[in-house]
């Protein structure tokens, strides 16, 4: 047996970040006001994030240098292990080779602090003193929670209700790390309020969380909003995961044709994928996977289209794969998957056919993650458990074929909070859900009337 765990030393922390717009062979189209329809400008943006961000927003420069306060803090954890999944693919009786890069090994369990750091960082040397943001399954709040912390910041989370009431210990860890946190929908704001009077039971998404912490965080000087996913900047910082990947597979003495990665708005995936997807661009070959689930098919079913980021219509219009900003969807374990829409950068690749994409349900993905935890020990996050059934269905298919695939995948968290969901998987009580094609219909009438994106630009 070769080595099972791929180390590296902090000195290999990368000291950039890629930034794949550079690479593209498409750029994604503007992000439009929804008042004008034409493209916004940094002022536009400007009530919510620091200038340091919107710059790495629209930035051409193909990499861009990592602060070293940032740096200092991924120490804590980072560079994060790459594992060889021995014991998995004896279990599979598989010829292919498995490899996987965990990020739950960050002190909030995934790899939401990758970003969290930096834009904490970045609101605070803009002057800033609070922030406030969303979360879904509550691993970008816990991140962001702690970088905050870190960073001597106030934070609000706005927790998608499903979550607040599946996860308790979630809100205690940010409240732990000193943040303030509300069941979203809440009654802290105008958009929380008109979404409780029509519906007092709502389960809450990531689409009305996201109004609410846009409208707390708009009107105020002393707070920026944070997001945790789809933007430009995001997915950026999140390609230090792939960076060091790329020099742990080659410590491995070996290379993916298939990298594969679980999509919620986009931003771990991104964070494996884009720099393997730079080697790509420049003429090697490979497949690079991104797994949804059914019950939320953005890649699958969802239209490239303009939409909102969020339900309260209050963000620009951006150009994705979306379901509708109207749509709720169905609350399935993964949490942090349940988004209507789809970072730009990724969908434009998928446009593009760089990135291929499949949905995948409940039980199916919860009996690939207890066999994954039976096998290789960690027990892993619902969300990452997407990846990991990709990865199997990959192997089983490349095993009947005769081939012999040398597979990556991003294990973006640990599961330990979500163990109710694994009780209920474990008791035979998950529900399959997918999508309705009805629903998929009525949810994106909600675009019907909003801009299209250019034709021509693929
Ligand atoms: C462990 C984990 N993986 C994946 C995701 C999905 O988000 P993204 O697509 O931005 O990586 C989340 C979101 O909360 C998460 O907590």
């Amino acid at each position: 047996m070769t080595e099972t765990k791929f180390l590296l030393p902090e000195s290999a922390i990368p000291e950039r970040w890629y930034n794949i717009q550079a690479d593209m062979p498409n750029r994604p189209q503007p992000v439009l006001h929804p008042g004008t329809g034409q493209p916004i400008g940094p002022d536009d943006l400007a009530p919510l994030f620091p200038m340091e961000l919107i710059l790495q927003e629209v930035s051409g420069d193909a990499e861009i240098p990592i602060p070293e306060p940032i740096r200092g803090i991924y120490r804590l954890w980072r560079p994060t292990p790459l594992y060889r999944a021995h014991r998995l693919e004896q279990a599979l009786g598989t010829r292919s080779r498995i490899f996987y890069k965990y990020e739950g090994v960050s002190p909030a369990g995934s790899h939401k602090p990758n970003t969290a750091v930096a834009q904490a960082y970045y609101v605070k040397e803009s002057g800033r003193t609070r922030i406030a943001t969303e979360t879904g399954a509550g691993q970008w709040g816990s991140a962001l929670a702690l970088a905050c912390q870190l960073f001597g910041l106030e934070c609000k989370v706005y927790m998608v209700r499903v979550s607040y009431e599946q996860k308790p210990y979630r809100r205690s860890m940010m409240e732990t790390w000193g943040a303030t946190v509300v069941a979203s929908p809440s009654e802290d704001t105008q958009s929380g309020r008109a979404i409780l009077e029509a519906d007092p039971d709502s389960p809450g998404s990531l689409g009305i969380a996201i109004s609410e912490a846009v409208e707390d965080a708009a009107p105020r000087e002393d707070t920026a909003y944070s997001l945790g996913s789809v933007l430009n900047h995001v997915l950026m910082h999140q390609t230090v995961i792939g960076q060091e990947a790329l020099a742990q597979m080659e410590e491995a003495g070996a290379f993916p044709d298939l990298v594969v990665g679980c999509v919620g708005g986009g931003s771990n995936f991104a964070g494996l994928a884009f720099p393997f997807l730079r080697e790509k661009i420049a003429g090697r070959e490979i497949d690079v996977l991104a797994c949804e689930p059914a019950a939320c098919p953005t890649l699958t079913r969802g239209p490239f289209a303009y939409d909102f980021g969020d339900t309260g219509q209050l963000t620009p219009l951006v150009p994705m794969h979306t379901l509708g900003h109207d749509f709720v969807p169905a609350p399935i374990h993964a949490g942090g998957l349940r988004y209507h829409g789809m970072a730009p950068l990724v969908s434009q690749l998928v446009l593009d056919g760089l990135i291929r994409a499949e949905a995948y349900t409940q039980r199916e993905i919860f009996s690939s993650a207890v066999r994954f935890a039976r096998s290789e020990g960690i027990i892993p996050a619902p969300e990452a458990a997407h990846a990991i059934h990709g990865v199997l269905r990959a192997a089983a298919q490349a095993d009947e074929e005769g081939r012999e695939r040398t597979i990556l995948f991003n294990l973006s968290g640990h599961g330990h909070f979500d163990l109710g969901a694994y009780d209920a998987h474990l008791a035979g009580k998950l529900e399959d859900i997918a999508l309705p094609e009805e629903e998929l219909e009525r949810a994106l009438k909600a675009i019907d009337a909003l801009p299209k994106p250019a034709a021509g630009v693929r």
